[in-house]
C-alpha cells in the first residue's frame, strides 16, 4: 500500500548506516511501490557535495549492500533521481534556509538524524530555529540513546525542547524485525497461549541473543559499551517487554508502550550473584576481545548473563535468563518459554532426561516457531515416552519471501505513516536505563574483571551455572 507523499531529510546520509541500510531499504520500497511518485528524499551531511555525487555515493552503496538480483539498473537510476543533496553546517548555521526552500509545504517532512547522538540537540534546535520543521514534522533517532539515564533525560530534553513526544521516533531496530513483531501476534491474536501465560503454568523463560561475530571494526565504541549498553539496555529489555507485558487494550501507540514500561518498572533489583559477564579469549585463529579493542586492560563485556525476576502478579516465581554476547557458537535469536511439569505424572516410565513443554520462538535465522511435546515412543515398547518438535518455519509456511524485508525498511514505512507502535517511548528509553544504571555502576565498582570464555562456545561456564544452580539448563546455542 502506498504511502502518502513525503520530504524525508536524512542527517549523515553518507555515514555508514545510512549507505548500509536506510537508503537501500528506501530503494527497495521504491522498488516495491510502496514510495509515491511525489516522495522525496534529501540527504545532507559534512561534504561538500552537490546531488550528482551525492546520488553516486547511493548508487555505489545500493550495488554493494543489496545482491544483483534485487537491483534493476533503470530501477535504481529511477530512485537515484529522487536523491537530493543539502550541505549542512549541524553546529553552525550555513545550508539551513537552502534547505527549508526546497521543502514543500503540503507534505509531510520527516527528518532522520543518523548521527552521533551529541548532534541530536543542536540539529533539533537548528530545525526549529530556522523554521525548517513545522508542528507536523517527525523526527527519528538512532541508537545509542544515551549511556545512562542522565544522558537519556538530556538527550529527551534537547528534542523536547523543539518536537512534541508524538513527534519523536526513537529506533530500537529490534522492533522492526518481523519475528519479533509476531511475538505479539502470537501472544495476542491466539487464545491458546495466554491463559498458560503464568507463573502458574510457565515454569521460566530464556532469552537468547547470541552473535558469532566478535566487535572488530567497532572495537572504539563498543569497548565504551559493553554487551549491557549496547544489547541488554535495548534490544534484551524489548523482547523481554513483548515477552513479559499485559495484553494492551488495543494495538495503538501508547497502549503498547505502556504495557511495556510497566514490566521494566516491576523488575527487581538483580543481586550480584545472579549476573555474569565474559569477554571472548583468541581461539580458532580469532583474535581476542582485547586485540579487537586494542586494549589489554579493558574491563568491558563482551558476554553478559542474568537472572530476572519480574515482581507482578503475572510473573512473580517464574525467572527470566537473558544472555547475549559475540564470538559465540552461532548466531542465533530466540525466546524460550519453559512449562512447568504436569502435576501428576500417570506414567510408570517417565522419560530420563525429559526436558518438558516448551515453545520456542525463532527469531533469527530460520524464524518460525518450535512446541517441544511429550509424545509416546511409537512401537511395541509399552507406554515409554519421548519428546518431539512441532515445527513450524514462518518461510516454509508462508512463502520464501517473507523475511526479505528488513527491519529498516519497515520502521522508516512506519514513520512516513505516523505509526509510533514499535519505536520507543522517552518514559521507556529512561526506565530501561534508569533499570541498567545501578548494574553498570554496581560492576564498575566491584572492580572484578569479566570471566573469559571461548571463541565459539556457548559463553562462560558460569552463565551455565546460573540455570543449573536452579536445577535447569540453557538451550544449546545452534
Ligand atoms: C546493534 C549492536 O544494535 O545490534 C550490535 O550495536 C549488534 O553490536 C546488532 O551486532 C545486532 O543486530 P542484529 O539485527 O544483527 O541481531
Amino acid at each position: 500500500i502506498p504511502v502518502s507523499p513525503f520530504d524525508l531529510v536524512i542527517f549523515g546520509a553518507t555515514g555508514d548506516l545510512a549507505r548500509r541500510k536506510i537508503l537501500p531499504g528506501l530503494f527497495l520500497r521504491f522498488k516495491s511501490g510502496q514510495m509515491p511518485e511525489e516522495a522525496r528524499i534529501v540527504g545532507s551531511a559534512r561534504s561538500d557535495f552537490d546531488s550528482a555525487e551525492f546520488r553516486k555515493v547511493i548508487g555505489a552503496a545500493i550495488a554493494e549492500f543489496l545482491p544483483e538480483e534485487l537491483r534493476p539498473a533503470d530501477t535504481v537510476a529511477a530512485f537515484l533521481e529522487r536523491l537530493e543533496y543539502v550541505h549542512i553546517d549541524a553546529t553552525g548555521d550555513t545550508g539551513w534556509s537552502a534547505l527549508k526552500n526546497i521543502l514543500r509545504d503540503d507534505v509531510i517532512r520527516t527528518f532522520y538524524l543518523s548521527v552521533s547522538p551529541s548532534l541530536f540537540g543542536a540539529i533539533a534546535e537548528r530545525l526549529s530555529k530556522h523554521g525548517v520543521a513545522t508542528p507536523q514534522s517527525r523526527i527519528v533517532v538512532e541508537k545509542p540513546f544515551g549511556h545512562d539515564l542522565a544522558s537519556a533525560k538530556a538527550l529527551n530534553a534537547d528534542l523536547l525542547r523543539h518536537f512534541a513526544e508524538e513527534q519523536i521516533y526513537r529506533i530500537d531496530h529490534y522492533l522492526g524485525k518481523e519475528t519479533v513483531q509476531n511475538l505479539m501476534a502470537l501472544r495476542f491474536a491466539n487464545s491458546l497461549f495466554e491463559p498458560l501465560w503464568n507463573s502458574t503454568h510457565i515454569d521460566h523463560v530464556q532469552i537468547t541473543v547470541a552473535e558469532s561475530l566478535g566487535v572488530g571494526g567497532r572495537g572504539g565504541y563498543y569497548d565504551q559499551s559493553g554487551a549491557m549498553r549496547d544489547m541488554v539496555q535495548n534490544h534484551l529489555m524489548q523482547l523481554l517487554c513483548l515477552t513479559a507485558m499485559e495484553p494492551p487494550s488495543k494495538f495503538a501507540p501508547n497502549s503498547v508502550r505502556d504495557e511495556k514500561v510497566k514490566v521494566i518498572e516491576a523488575l527487581d533489583p538483580v543481586e550480584s550473584e545472579d549476573i555474569v559477564r565474559g569477554q571472548y579469549r583468541s581461539g580458532r585463529d580469532m583474535p581476542s576481545y582485547f586485540e579487537d579493542v586494542e586494549n589489554d586492560a579493558s574491563r568491558t563485556e563482551s558476554f553478559v548473563a542474568m537472572k530476572l525476576k519480574i515482581a507482578n502478579w503475572r510473573w512473580a516465581g517464574t525467572p527470566f535468563y537473558l544472555r547475549t554476547g559475540k564470538r559465540l557458537r552461532d548466531r542465533v535469536s530466540e525466546i524460550t518459554v519453559v512449562f512447568r511439569d504436569p502435576p501428576h505424572m500417570i506414567f510408570p516410565n517417565p522419560m530420563d532426561g525429559r526436558k518438558g513443554n516448551a515453545l520456542i520462538i525463532r527469531l533469527q535465522p530460520d524464524e518460525g516457531i518450535t512446541l517441544r511435546t511429550t509424545i509416546k515412543e511409537p512401537g511395541p515398547g509399552g507406554m515409554r515416552l519421548t519428546e518431539v518438535d512441532m515445527d513450524m518455519t514462518f518461510a516454509d509456511a508462508l512463502g520464501s519471501d517473507l523475511n526479505t524485508q528488513d527491519a529498516y525498511e519497515r520502521l522508516i514505512m512506519d514513520v512516513i505513516r505516523g505509526d509510533q507502535t514499535l519505536f520507543m517511548r522517552g518514559d521507556e528509553v529512561e526506565a530501561a536505563w534508569g533499570w541498567a544504571d545501578p548494574l553498570i555502576a554496581a560492576w564498575q565498582e566491584s572492580g572484578k574483571k569479566p570471566v573469559p570464555y571461548d571463541v565459539g562456545s556457548s559463553g562462560p561456564e558460569e552463565a551455565l551455572m546460573l540455570l543449573h544452580r536452579d536445577g535447569r539448563r540453557w538451550r544449546p546455542i545452534g
